[in-house]
């Protein structure tokens, strides 16, 4: 099943637009979406089975114990300063999120990503975070950042290529931005 939402009770400023698939490395397709509050259930399962190492990339902690609250606030967003593209593949298996959230009364937007482990090296996370530049800068922002732990080779790699800057590393953390001009 293709996972596309019917029109019926959608949120109202939920982005149809933004609804695409491409096909990655390996030949196969993943659909893209905005988040809507209903996957908040499977943002849950996706992060309480999620293996030690991608919750320490993702959260900065191997144990991030998030309420049901939190997940609502991942799982529920304006689409505009804050905005999260979910990807699932042909049977609706859940593939990859990304997301900005606005930096309050800034016009700088942070991004992060999380890829499921069986669809890594594929491109996958380089386009979707590809696929977030068109709706932030219509959204009025005009830079990108993100923060990640500096032992992640492979998003680094993902920033590098998309044009973000060299990393500025602080307090154990590496931090990088891109412009959206
Ligand atoms: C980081 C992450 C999002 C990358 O997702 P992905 O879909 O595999 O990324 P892409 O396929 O678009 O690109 C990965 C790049 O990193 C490279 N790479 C992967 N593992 C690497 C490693 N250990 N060392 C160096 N480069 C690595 C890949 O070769 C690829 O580059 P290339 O196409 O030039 O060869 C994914 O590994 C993940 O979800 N990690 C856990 C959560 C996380 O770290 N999130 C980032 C927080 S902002």
């Amino acid at each position: 099943m293709v996972p596309v939402p019917t029109d019926a009770g959608l949120p109202e400023a939920y982005p149809k637009h933004l609804e695409s698939s491409f096909e990655v490395k390996d030949g196969r397709t993943v659909w893209v979406r905005a988040i809507l509050p209903s996957d908040a259930a499977d943002l849950a399962d996706a992060i309480e089975h999620a293996d030690r190492e991608t919750l320490l990339h993702r959260f900065f902690t191997a144990a991030p114990h998030l309420t049901d609250r939190q997940i609502h606030y991942l799982a529920e967003v304006d689409y505009r300063r804050r905005l999260a593209l979910i990807a699932r593949d042909a049977d609706g298996e859940g593939v990859a999120v990304v997301r900005y959230e606005c930096h309050p009364e800034t016009n700088t937007a942070e991004v992060a990503v999380a890829v499921a482990p069986e669809w890594r090296r594929l491109g996958i996370a380089t386009e979707l975070l590809r696929r977030l530049e068109d709706p932030a800068r219509e959204n009025g922002f005009e830079v990108l950042d993100a923060v990640y732990l500096p032992d992640n080779h492979a998003v680094a790699r993902v920033f590098e290529r998309l044009g973000y800057s060299s990393p500025c590393i602080e307090d154990g953390l590496a931090s990088v931005s891109k412009a959206l001009v």
